[in-house]
């Protein structure tokens, strides 16, 4: 265990952030020696994804690092891969490309660990990773006990499942299920999804009439580079924020002013309006302040130039909550844990 050991290189946005203690978990043995030290753990994987509001987090932070891949098992159809925790997500999907596997294509480049790719259900270009998860294999970090959670079980939603319900702190609950690896069931022979944004357009201009599954991940790794910060050069989380999800007469009333108001369905009730076009209706695509900002790419993501504190990200992040709220009556939540 270290103590008052750094996290910048460890959370993509790059604050300055001291963690009292600090383990990394290299193994099941490694967490089994945790139990009982303490029960206030906060579980951190690639960083990618949460915000420490201070610089100094005054507590526990676990840092589960197993590695490795298998095959679990294959027949005509499918293969069962598992994955452990610390694996880079990006490298993972790369490996299941060059095998010719369907499944994680469109979710190529997304920054983090396959160990936090349940927690959130990351999504993109029309895929969730939802649809390729079996099951999830956790480790309780206060009681030591090893549970699987069937793909049912993981509550998987939206950018939620019920590893996010947990929060990423294991104060607020008596169980903290620790993801320690991921089984993925993929195909040998699928369909390629190509309906999402301008994936079919960027093939179409690069003169692919007939896309492979290799086509489709190096496309999306293409117009990812073109929207988003390069991960380790700008300070980021991806997304800083979720997608509206507003009523239909919400909708209707921001439709009759604003007719070119992108939505995605939802059900009879609700329609999730991009919170990157609200923000940037709102004027704020590529504002800086001090040492952040929206980037001038992508309004929904948050950016640290470097030398900054957490809280000027705070503050910036209320600006733009009331500025949407003001211009549009839509609230908008964080999609970064922020801890
Ligand atoms: N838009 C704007 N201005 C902007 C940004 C977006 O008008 O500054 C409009 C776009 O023109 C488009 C719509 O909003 O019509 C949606 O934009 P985009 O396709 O870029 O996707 P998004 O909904 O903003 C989501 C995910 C991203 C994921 C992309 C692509 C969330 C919170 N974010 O963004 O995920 O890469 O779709 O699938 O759902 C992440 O979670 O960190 C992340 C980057």
């Amino acid at each position: 265990m270290e103590k008052n050991f750094s996290l910048r290189e460890l959370n993509t946005f790059g604050f300055d952030v001291t963690a009292r203690y600090f383990q990394e978990l290299k193994t099941l043995d490694d967490v089994k020696e945790l139990l009982g030290n303490s029960s206030r753990f906060l579980i951190l994987s690639g960083g990618s994804n949460i915000l420490f509001s201070d610089e100094f987090y005054d507590g526990f932070v676990v840092y589960p690092n197993l590695k490795g891949i298998e095959i679990l098992e294959e027949n005509d159809e499918t293969v069962m891969i598992r994955s452990y925790c610390g694996e880079v997500w990006k490298d993972f999907v790369d490996y299941t490309v060059s095998k010719n596997l369907y499944g994680l294509e469109n979710l190529a480049d997304i920054p983090g660990k396959v160990g936090a790719a349940p927690v959130q259900n990351i999504g993109a270009y029309g895929a969730e990773v939802k649809d390729t998860v079996y099951q999830v294999h956790t480790i309780d970090l206060v009681s030591g006990e090893t549970k699987v959670f069937s793909n049912e079980e993981c509550q998987f939603a939206y950018r939620n499942s019920i590893f996010k319900q947990f929060g990423v702190c294991s104060l607020k609950f008596e169980v903290r299920p620790l993801i320690y690896a991921v089984d993925f069931k993929l195909k040998k022979h699928g369909e390629l999804k190509l309906d999402y944004g301008n994936i079919r357009n960027y093939l179409i201009s690069n003169n692919i009439t007939n896309p492979t599954l290799k086509d489709v991940a190096a496309t999306v790794k293409a117009i990812r580079a073109e929207k988003l910060p390069e991960v380790g050069v700008v300070g980021s989380v991806g997304s800083f924020f979720q997608n509206a999800i507003v009523s239909m007469d919400k909708y209707q009333e921001i439709k009759s002013l604003y007719p070119d108001v992108p939505s995605y369905p939802v059900d009879d009730h609700f329609i999730k309006i991009p919170s990157g076009w609200l923000i940037d209706r709102a004027g704020w695509k590529g504002h800086r302040e001090n040492h952040v900002g929206v980037w001038d790419k992508q309004a929904l993501v948050l950016v640290h130039y470097g030398g900054g504190k957490p809280q000027e990200i705070l503050d910036l992040m209320k600006k733009i909550q009331e500025s949407v709220q003001t211009k549009f009556g839509v609230e908008i939540k964080p999609e970064v844990n922020i801890v």
